[in-house]
Parts: C-alpha cells; structure tokens; sequence
C-alpha cells in the first residue's frame, strides 16, 4: 500500500468511529409519536392564552391560539385513535361557540364559550378515566413575556397557522 493510501484507509476507519452505534438506531428506528401528555400541554398553553387574549380583547390573537387548540386536539385524536369518538364530538360545539364569539368580537359570549370549552375539556378527561386532571378558567395570563393587548395597525395580511 502506497503511503497516500494508507492514510486515506486511516481517515475512512477513523470517520467510521465516530458514528456510534446509538446514533445509527436512533436514525434508523421509527420517529416516536410524541406523547399524548406533551400534545395535551401544548393545548394547556393554548387554552391559557387563549383565555389572556381574550380578555384584553385582542381578538385576532384569540383566533390564532383557538386555531392551535383545534390544531393540536386533531393531532392528539389522528394519533391516538383509541380515545372515544363521542368526546371528541362533545368538544366540538363549544369550539364552534368560540369560532363564533371571536368573529363577533364578543367578550360576553367568549366568555361564556370558554367556560364551555373548559368543561369539555374535563368531560373527555374523565370520560377517559384522567379524572385527576381538571381544567380551569385561569385567573391570570401565566405568560408573563407575551403581552395580549392588541396592538394599532396588528394582524393586517397575517394568516392563520
Ligand atoms: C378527546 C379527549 C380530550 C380532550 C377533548 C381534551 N383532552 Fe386533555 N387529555 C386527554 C387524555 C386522554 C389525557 C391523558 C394523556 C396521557 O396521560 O397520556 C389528557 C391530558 C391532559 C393534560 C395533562 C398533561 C400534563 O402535562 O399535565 C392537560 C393539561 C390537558 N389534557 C389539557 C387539556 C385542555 C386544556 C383541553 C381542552 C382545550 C383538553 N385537554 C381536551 C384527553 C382529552
């Protein structure tokens, strides 16, 4: 073997190292499903800001959130199948109530949706024996680095996600 040869084998045994084994399962195993809990937090988020938009009457942040609860519940029900079909039948009214409110710019009746929202929230829970995990109309925004007043001039051209 020429010198240049051997090195170039030297280079190719030392890249071939460097890959582990653990990397290579990894990239080769199917990609999880992400957890059923972890969806359902993001729409915990979504619900909350949801609520916080609301309340400050920014009704086009309030419509980008309600998209993003609708946008993860479809994923939590299209990945998990086994979740009964009339609770996800039982959210889809007060979903319809909230799309309805904020086209309306109505903060009496998005209130009354989201308390209606909440509760479907809790009726699919316990219906799905996770009883213990109750959701509640917040008190407050618990994101203290958004701010959800509206803005002059906002969301002209935005789309929705
Ligand atoms: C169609 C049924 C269904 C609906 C509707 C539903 N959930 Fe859930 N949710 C579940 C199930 C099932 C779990 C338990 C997941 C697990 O343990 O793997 C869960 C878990 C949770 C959790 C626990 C996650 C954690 O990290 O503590 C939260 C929070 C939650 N849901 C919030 C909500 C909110 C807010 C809504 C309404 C906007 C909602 N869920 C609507 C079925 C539902």
């Amino acid at each position: 073997m020429r010198k240049s040869a051997k090195y170039l084998a030297a280079v190719a045994a030392t890249a071939a190292a460097l890959v582990s084994p653990v990397m290579v399962a990894a990239q080769t195993a199917q990609k999880p499903l992400p957890r059923l809990a972890d969806i359902m937090a993001a729409v915990q988020v979504r619900h909350s800001k949801l609520w916080a938009a609301g309340q400050q009457k920014n009704w086009d942040l309030a419509g980008y959130e309600l998209e993003l609860v609708k946008a993860s519940l479809n994923e939590a029900i299209a990945l998990y199948t086994d979740i009964p079909v009339d609770n996800i039948t039982m959210i889809d009214p007060p979903i319809r109530s909230m799309e309805k409110a904020i086209d309306a710019r109505n903060g009496a009746a998005f209130g009354k949706a989201f308390g209606e929202l909440t509760s479907g929230c809790n009726a699919c829970h316990q219906s799905t024996g996770r009883g213990f995990i109750v959701m509640t109309v917040p008190r407050a925004s618990s994101s203290g680095n958004q701010s959800f007043a509206p803005r002059e001039g906002q969301g002209k051209g935005a789309t929705r996600p």
